[in-house]
């Protein structure tokens, strides 16, 4: 079969609104084969009902060995690709069961103190920086490290190697250059080694220490999986919750409407949580399978080995699934989203990113009644890579009391 003419869509125009692309794309039909900014052919899907299904159907593995020669990932050792996100089936199920006690609603609600806390004392730098300086980065400052802290004490990390990893896994995923990704993933997986060494000497009652007695005294994942489930739990974990506070907090200054509802009923914050869950979702063309036969997606048939990309933004903004899509509604009544994913690979740390997000609207929202934006809207710098929509920097600053 000849290969179909791929879309090039990941233009300056794309970068500028995504969405505006996914409108155009979603007209013409729910499955398009397009080029990745690396050349890759992909087919990517936009509409909600096939992305949907596309989420859920077991012809769609996540397991790179389904990949045909046009795919060009990450490539990662295979210490690090040994991760729930490259597994299916039974081999997953296992590996998940090994670490789903620790991320549970009711574990994860225990952990609230300690979010509110470390929130707390980062809006007191913003504040502190507001004064002193005029202005303060709302995602260097708050954004960023929030899950950085929560996810490095879950899993043990020290403090004094937090900064050095999160800049690793920037690089990995805005790289300047090819290198810069090698380069990346080489420190992350060498960090990883020597942080699994100095558990197994010095055990400190966290994730990473539990993992290497089920490995060590149990024998129930081997040593592969073991850094590969922390790879993937830093990875996700410090990545896509930052993105959603950052760009939360962006929508809500962008919707003085619903914010003033919002601070005028607290409650609302779950509502709030959830329709910017489904309005600002960071994950655009990061969530990929590979079909194990040739697969109807839609009215396209995806030949086996190709690589599809359920488009979760595009899904969103779906007229046909969301009444007037592209608004912004806190009290919406249908908000339900695919931003955590849907079934097997449902995102284990839902409940740890719901807290987080909520806690720190809730903290930014009380310390912060006269937040503003220091730089216009239209400046703001946005990561230019196609998978994740993701603000660089936020500054803002308070204005004067009236
Ligand atoms: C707002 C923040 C987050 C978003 C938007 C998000 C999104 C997602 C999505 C869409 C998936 C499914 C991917 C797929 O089906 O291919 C996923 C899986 C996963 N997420 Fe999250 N995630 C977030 C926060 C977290 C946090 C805080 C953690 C852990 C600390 C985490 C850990 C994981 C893991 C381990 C998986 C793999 C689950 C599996 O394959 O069984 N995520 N996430």
């Amino acid at each position: 079969m000849t290969p179909p003419a791929l879309q090039q869509i990941f233009d300056e125009a794309y970068h500028l609104d995504p969405y505006a692309t996914y409108a155009r794309l979603r007209a013409e039909g729910g499955v398009h084969p397009v080029a990745l900014p690396d050349g890759s052919p992909v087919w990517l899907v936009t509409t909600e009902a096939e992305v949907r299904a596309g989420l859920t159907n077991p012809l769609l593995s996540v397991n790179k060995k389904h990949a045909g020669p046009g795919f060009k990932g990450f490539s990662l050792p295979p210490a690090l690709d040994a991760n729930l996100l490259n597994i299916d089936a039974s081999d997953h199920m296992r590996l998940r069961r090994l670490v789903s006690k620790e991320f549970t609603p009711r574990r994860v609600e225990q952990l609230g103190g300690r979010v509110r806390e470390a929130c707390e004392l980062l809006a007191r730098r913003v504040h502190d920086r507001v004064v002193s300086t005029g202005e303060a980065d709302l995602v260097a400052d708050l954004a960023a490290p929030l899950p950085l802290t929560v996810v490095g004490d879950l899993l043990g990390v020290p403090e004094k190697d937090r900064d050095p990893f999160a800049s690793w896994v920037g690089a990995m995923l805005e790289p300047k250059s090819p290198q810069d990704v090698a380069a990346a993933i080489a420190h992350i997986h060498a960090y990883l080694l020597a942080l699994i060494a100095l558990r197994r000497r010095e055990p400190d009652g966290n994730l990473i220490s539990g993992l290497i007695t089920v490995r060590d005294e149990q024998d129930r994942l081997d040593e592969n999986e073991l850094l590969s489930l922390a790879f993937l739990i830093l990875m996700a974990g410090i990545d896509n919750t930052q993105h959603v506070i950052s760009s939360g907090v962006l929508t809500l200054l962008r919707h003085p409407d619903q914010l003033e509802a919002l601070r005028a009923d607290p409650d609302l914050l779950p509502e709030t949580v959830e329709e910017l869950l489904r309005h600002t979702t960071p994950n655009h063309t990061a969530i990929r399978r590979f079909p194990t036969t040739d697969v109807k997606i839609g009215d396209t048939v995806v030949p086996a080995g190709d690589t599809v990309l359920l488009c979760l933004a595009s899904a969103h903004r779906d007229p046909t699934r969301y009444p007037d899509p592209d608004r912004f509604d806190i009290e919406r009544p249908d908000k339900t989203h695919l931003t955590l994913g849907v079934g097997l690979h449902y995102c284990l740390g839902a409940p740890l990113a719901r807290l987080q997000i909520r806690t720190a609207l809730d903290v930014i929202t009380r310390t912060f009644p006269r937040l503003t934006l220091a730089t216009p809207a239209k400046a703001l710098p946005w990561r230019r890579t196609f998978r994740s929509h993701a603000l660089k920097q936020l500054p803002i600053t308070l204005s004067p009391a009236p």
